[in-house]
């Protein structure tokens, strides 16, 4: 394996669900990193999640099991389990067997999203997702969403926030300012261009395109709009994954207008987003790719990106001598 090989799935906060889907008192399976959840929300609104299969008979308590308060109730024998995992009753047993437990997962509500952490290793979370201080104003609408289930890598994704020269040939956007720098947990890209609307029109734009971890990104974008993107990626498996994709724009004129403006806002967005797709599905990963000096900074975004990964420190190893300055 070369040295900080991306291998096995990373680790950090991924959204597992638009708030809408989980709604209170019901409960219901997920599949992420190749394993089985089950999410409910308590009748006291907040979100949980466990692992799927009771460790009695192996019912999967997001097929049919039943939320009581904070916990939930397995379909099968009606053993109850609390939000730590806990069994705390089994309606026709004396006692409850040491091991009636199964794994609950650090989990927060935070901007109309569901986030898991996971990490491979079991370790606690080391950064937090910022509060979008705007969102659930009554100056801004809430997201609208899409959600697509692709065949690709997490890191052909995360690639794309230094892969300035796709824009123009993928996305159609003129880039005239473009920036890089990693921090920490955060990788951050600034860039100012020209986006050429379907109608016509040239909108001026300058944004700040944020990854907490490695697979939470917002944009805000200031031009005609005032608005946020989020693309959150979540691995389904080694082969695929689910990309959320959300608009939230701020109130212009009045809110029926507005309206309006995110439908076709979303519409644009999304046909962006296919043109990458198809080109996601269908490509191979370049652990060592030829890189040209007006690409940019691939290999410092991967360097960054590695570190989410087990055994992941930062490594030059697999970035070519032949790397021109920006890219490395
Ligand atoms: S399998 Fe869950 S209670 Fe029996
Ligand atoms: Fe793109």
């Amino acid at each position: 394996m070369a040295q900080g090989a991306i291998e096995g799935y990373p680790k950090g906060w991924f959204v597992v669900a638009f708030s809408g889907e989980i709604e209170r008192g019901s409960a219901r399976p997920l599949r992420y990193f190749g394993r089985d959840f089950v999410a409910y929300r308590g009748d006291d609104a907040v979100v949980r999640v466990l692992d799927a299969h009771c460790p009695h008979l192996g019912a999967h308590l997001g097929y049919g099991g039943k939320v009581e308060g904070g916990c939930v109730r397995c379909p099968f024998h009606a053993w109850r389990f609390d939000e730590d995992g806990r069994c705390d009753e089994i309606p026709y047993a004396k006692k409850i067997p040491p091991g009636a437990k199964i794994k609950a997962w650090p989990v927060v509500e935070r901007n109309g999203l569901v986030l898991l952490y996971f990490d491979p290793a079991g370790e606690a979370p080391d950064f937090e997702i910022p509060v979008i201080e705007e969102y659930g104003s009554e100056a801004w609408l809430p997201w609208v969403t899409a959600i697509y289930h692709v065949k690709t890598h997490p890191r052909e994704i995360v690639d794309n926030l230094a892969d300035k020269a796709h824009f123009a040939y993928v996305h159609g956007t003129a880039i005239d300012d473009f920036s890089f720098e990693v921090e920490g947990r955060r990788a951050v890209q600034r860039a100012k261009g020209r986006a050429f609307l379907p109608g016509g029109g040239v909108d001026h734009f300058s944004s700040t395109t944020t990854y907490h971890g490695p697979a939470y990104l917002l944009m805000r974008m200031d031009g005609a709009l005032q608005n946020y993107m989020l693309v959150a990626h979540t691995p389904v498996d080694e082969t695929h994954l689910d990309l959320r994709l959300g608009v939230a724009l701020k109130i212009v004129g009045n809110k029926a207008k507005t309206e309006g403006f995110i439908k076709a806002y979303m519409d644009n967005l999304k046909h962006g987003f296919e043109d990458d797709l198809k080109i996601w599905e269908a490509k191979v990963y370049r652990d060592t790719p030829v890189l040209c000096d007006g690409d940019g900074p691939i290999g410092r975004l991967r360097r960054w990106y590695r570190q989410f990964y087990p055994g992941g420190a930062p490594s030059v190893q697999s970035v070519q001598s032949t790397l021109s300055e920006e890219s490395r």
